[in-house]
């Protein structure tokens, strides 16, 4: 397969910092499949789903539970040095207390083999799913949720002590508020909900952050020299020129709150897809004409890069910065080159004006379960969901001979 030759265009003289990560992410209940133990499974099968639209059940996903040797081949001939998934806890503990030795020697496996391979695992613990138990009792409302996460997490740390030297204690916590806001019985719901009109829920946001410290402590008393962060969604909230204070005001519990509890931390994650223009009123709705990418989202390639640099500011020098996600969902696989050649742009810039960057990590490395679809593809691998044939996509073997370069 001929390599496009476009490459993204870099600061004179620039060179990505040694040591550097490049490769893509998944997460568990998008890619592997059956995870019938989990909050997301129930609520696929349930006929009352709650407010995320559930057009179809994520089923087999891509079988990536039986088929990680194959993937992780793939994203090694590539020409990728890094791979960021996820452990499950629904599986790693089906039932309160119930620790299947089996699910923890699978993922023990997993990260291995991306050793093995030559591929630095990044590990992230929960990633939107939960036990379904987890789920009923309360979720992260529970009063004792931190110390039920922080439990996992100690079960967890005994296959994270070779080979690993990232993990992500949770993924996207300011996500997960503004869903919890959206089911609250006390929220503030839209009738319709949109993004912008999602508040975040205090309660949840104040019990995440006790659940990731708890979960830092955890791990950190079985594997002191692991280096441990969360990943953040960054929706890169632009004032409009008079709007800076409420801007800063609608940013603080949907963003920086979270990057705030970083400070700590040894790491922070960096996961951008587009920007949020803010005026007076909030978010300022898009343009008809504005570029849109598969999701409905404004195409914005130099997102990345102004994330990068807001997260930086926020968490101070003393945190790493790994990219845990960028992407975009694209029928059109030359736009997603275009886009990440943009991303690219950007991310180096900022590098190269010192911000301690350290990965760059892809989303996604194979199409999956974007939440209640398979029509929305991130990946840079096609998978045919009846044969699970994967084909890698152009903007694959393109964004392989990047990483590439990097080694050579
Ligand atoms: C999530 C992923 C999701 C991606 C694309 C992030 O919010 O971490 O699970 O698939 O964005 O929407």
């Amino acid at each position: 397969m001929a390599v496009p030759a476009h490459r993204p265009q870099t600061p004179d003289g620039f060179d990505w910092p040694a040591g550097f990560l490049f490769g893509a992410s998944t997460s568990p209940h998008q890619v592997e499949g059956n995870n019938v133990s989990s909050d997301w499974w129930v609520r696929e099968h349930s006929e009352n789903p709650g407010p995320i639209p559930i057009t179809e059940p994520s089923g087999d996903a891509v079988d990536h539970f039986h088929r990680w040797p194959e993937d992780m081949d793939l994203l090694r001939d590539l020409g990728f040095n890094a791979y960021r998934f996820g452990i499950e806890w629904a599986r790693i503990e089906p039932e309160p207390g119930n620790i299947s030795r089996a699910m923890l020697e699978h993922y023990r496996g997993m990260i291995r083999g991306a050793v093995e391979r030559g591929l630095t695992p990044v590990v992230t613990l929960h990633h939107f799913t939960s036990p379904y138990w987890f789920d009923a009792r309360g979720g992260w409302l529970a009063p004792d949720a931190a110390d039920v996460f922080a439990n996992y997490a100690t079960v967890a740390a005994e296959i994270l002590g070779e080979g690993v030297e990232y993990v992500a204690t949770i993924n996207e916590p300011n996500m997960i508020t503004l869903v919890n806001g959206l089911m609250a019985p006390d929220g503030d719901t839209p009738d319709v909900p949109t993004m912008a009109a999602l508040v975040p829920h205090q309660p949840s946001t104040d019990a995440l952050i006790r659940a990731h410290k708890a979960a830092v402590k955890a791990v950190k008393a079985v594997h002191p020299h692991l280096k441990l962060g969360w990943t953040i969604a960054n929706q890169v909230f632009q004032a409009e020129p008079g709007a800076e204070a409420e801007a800063e005001a609608y940013a603080w519990p949907r963003e920086n709150v979270f990057l705030d509890a970083s400070r700590d931390d040894d790491w922070v994650g960096v996961q951008s897809y587009s920007r949020t223009r803010l005026g007076k009123d909030g978010p300022i709705p898009h343009a008809e004409d504005t570029p849109r990418t598969l999701v409905g989202l404004e195409y914005y390639p130099p997102a990345l890069g102004e994330a990068v640099r807001q997260t930086a500011a926020a968490v101070g020098p003393d945190v790493a910065i790994l990219v845990t996600e960028n992407g975009i969902a694209a029928d059109d696989d030359t736009q997603r080159i275009a886009y990440t050649a943009g991303a690219l742009e950007g991310l180096a810039a900022a590098s190269a004006d010192g911000i301690d960057v350290r990965a760059y990590l892809h989303w996604s490395a194979l199409d999956n379960y974007e939440w209640g679809s398979y029509h929305f593809t991130f990946g840079l691998i096609h998978v045919d969901r009846t044969t699970f044939v994967r084909t890698p996509k152009p903007s694959a073997y393109w964004l392989g001979s990047i990483a590439r370069e990097l080694k050579s």
